[in-house]
């Protein structure tokens, strides 16, 4: 092994990642004067939560009646009831707090013409506990919402005096002999040096994985490392099934028009120029959970109603809206539109299609944002010096479905928390410990080996076929035979991650290195996701099981675990909390238990 030096660093809180819940948890953890780091392989404001496009849910009630128990009711629903009622109780109740603290910190939110933060309807909320009409608690800065946020809490996190180590991919975790975080070996790669950070508290704030998979609106750089470090760590990933395609991606390119567009009034078509939602979801229509549009769509266009040459696709209609809404309120998707789909939208439908977009499924985490590492006796067991938010996580906040605009509330909802609970349990004045020698060398060892690796596949050419298996077999609508194809598919390709070859040796902006360390991540979350959908016999949010088209309550309201070992994995299974924190009111009973019942928009 070649030899290499290590730069040591001690801090109170080290967060991987600078997207939102990275920045709002390094922020909230700088403002109680912990000494805190934020290593992040991009640049902060280039995280994929600058893509953000719609808003941020919030029952602030701007624009209407709303109050909080409706907006985790419809939380609940759109989770299809697999997600934590505390953790989802914990979203709805302060997300309007950490609104106006983001409007405090000088998010330039849009207006209305009382000058309060504008709202617009979005997929699946609904006022009154699911029986009245559509809500506005998206909040949003035009379509560039994610943008705003973005910038913002870069800004605040550095008056706040949090150090930013930019351009770092971090590459394990490095654990206590008796199984404590204790820190991560992380490469920089402007100058190829190898740095050891050791925290009291390591918080994985990665982003989700889309990459995985061919067609995603995710960026290049959502590649699961923050899943697969917990992975190598022996940590399991949960719920990973759970894989959200966005209504409407760009026909083609992927890229994303927000749900925003239906919010503020657009369309889908079918090629008989039919408003088709309208026969699936009488009620809420195109305004439906993203899980149910995308399954109408899939349907409309395998029935033989797509639109274009192939009929493979479908029609998103803004062109009735007055040209002010489009240029106030969608400016940025009006231009995506041009850019990517050649489309003037005063005048033309948009061509979409079911893109991938978002993972449910990550690192188990409780409403705190501490990991877990279930085990026989307890479900809840706490994995100690580690966090984990953002799409990396899963609280389980969202369930099998997330609902458009919960997942920024998400970032900054339990950033926040996560910061607060930090203060609780970190010792400023603790010394740290020492780094167990033996976990360092073991990520060294690896680090090397990948850089040293001479075997006969590129990887470029091992991601495109893992992102071709993800795509066929982990779609839309599942079957038993063609899960049991893909997980025997990504089984053979996970195998041949023995075999990659890197070309280039250097330590400097190696990305051939860079791409390569990211392929490993990724493997391991699209097998276990694979596996934790084969293993799934029900159809729930965003698993649609062809064999098994009912929702099982009994059998399968439970939350996946898949550990990975190798490239095997192995799953079992904990209970979800269904229990609210506070007594909570459904049609004017009080109860902590909200039943699951018929998901129907
Ligand atoms: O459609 C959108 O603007 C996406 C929002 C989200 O995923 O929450």
């Amino acid at each position: 092994m070649a030899k290499y030096e290590f730069v040591e660093h001690n801090y109170d809180v080290v967060v991987v990642g600078a997207g939102g819940s990275g920045l709002r948890a390094t922020l909230g953890m700088a403002e109680q004067g912990l000494r805190t780091a934020c290593v992040t392989k991009l640049f902060p404001t280039r995280s994929h939560t600058v893509a953000a496009q719609g808003g941020i849910a919030a029952s602030l009630g701007n624009m209407g009646p709303d109050e909080w128990h409706w907006h985790m009711y419809d939380t609940v629903k759109g989770s299809d009831w697999l997600g934590d009622v505390d953790a989802m109780e914990y979203l709805a109740r302060e997300a309007p707090e950490a609104i106006y603290e983001l409007e405090h910190y000088g998010v330039p939110f849009s207006r209305t013409e009382k000058g309060q933060i504008y709202q617009r309807p979005f997929g699946g909320h609904t006022t009154e506990y699911g029986e009245g009409p559509p809500v506005q608690r998206t909040c949003a800065a035009a379509d560039r919402t994610g943008h705003a946020i973005l910038h913002t809490l870069y800004g605040r996190s550095l008056k706040e005096k949090a150090e930013f180590f930019i351009e770092y991919l971090a590459l394990d975790l490095i654990m206590s002999e008796d199984g404590i975080c204790q820190g991560l070996l992380a490469w920089r790669l402007e100058d190829g040096s190898l740095h050891l950070f050791n925290a009291k508290m390591t918080v994985l704030a990665t982003g989700g994985y889309g990459r995985a998979y061919f067609s995603a609106t995710s960026a290049h750089a959502c590649t699961g490392d923050g899943g697969g470090m917990a992975a190598r760590a022996g940590i399991p990933l949960q719920d990973m099934e759970f894989v959200q395609f966005h209504p409407t991606g760009v026909y083609g390119a992927g890229v994303l028009i927000t749900e925003g567009a239906r919010g503020e009034g657009g369309y889908l078509t079918n090629s008989e120029g039919e408003r088709f939602m309208e026969r699936y979801a009488p009620t809420y229509k195109d305004l439906a959970s993203r899980d149910v549009v995308s399954r109408c769509m899939t349907i409309e266009i395998r029935e033989g109603r797509g639109v274009g040459p192939n009929a493979d696709h479908i029609h998103l209609h803004l062109n009735h809206l007055p040209p002010e809404v489009l240029s106030e309120r969608l400016p940025g998707i009006s231009e995506s539109a041009r850019i990517f789909a050649g489309v003037d939208v005063t005048r033309e439908p948009i061509p979409v299609l079911p893109t991938v977009h978002y993972n449910m499924g990550g690192i188990p985490s409780n409403y705190w944002g501490e990991v877990l590492r279930p085990t026989p006796d307890d479900p809840d067991a706490i994995q100690p010096g580690l966090m984990t938010i953002g799409e990396a996580g899963c609280a389980s906040v969202h369930g099998a479905n997330r609902l458009g605009s919960n997942s920024l509330t998400d970032l900054v909802v339990f950033g926040r928390a996560a910061a607060i609970r930090a203060g609780q349990i970190i010792e400023p004045d603790a010394p740290p410990m020492p780094l167990n020698s033996r976990s360092v060398d073991s990520a060294v060892e690896r680090f090397d080996r990948i850089r040293h690796m001479s075997g006969d596949v590129p990887t470029a050419e091992l991601r495109l076929i893992m992102q071709k298996i993800m795509q066929e077999y982990a779609a839309v609508f599942r079957s038993r035979d063609s899960l049991a194809e893909g997980m025997k598919k990504m089984t053979e390709a996970a195998k041949m991650e023995a075999d990659l070859s890197v070309t280039d040796r250097s330590m400097i902006w190696n990305s051939d290195l860079m791409e390569t360390i990211e392929l490993t991540n990724l493997l391991a979350n699209s097998l276990t996701t694979i596996a934790s959908a084969e293993a799934r016999r029900e159809t729930r949010g965003a698993h649609a099981h062809e064999d098994y088209p009912d929702r099982d309550d009994e059998n399968w309201r439970v939350h996946s675990l898949a550990w990975l070992d190798g490239t095997q994995v192995e799953m079992s299974y904990r209970p979800v909390h269904t229990e609210t924190l506070t007594p909570f009111n459904v049609g004017g009973v009080d109860t902590r238990l909200i039943k699951p019942k018929a998901r129907v928009y």
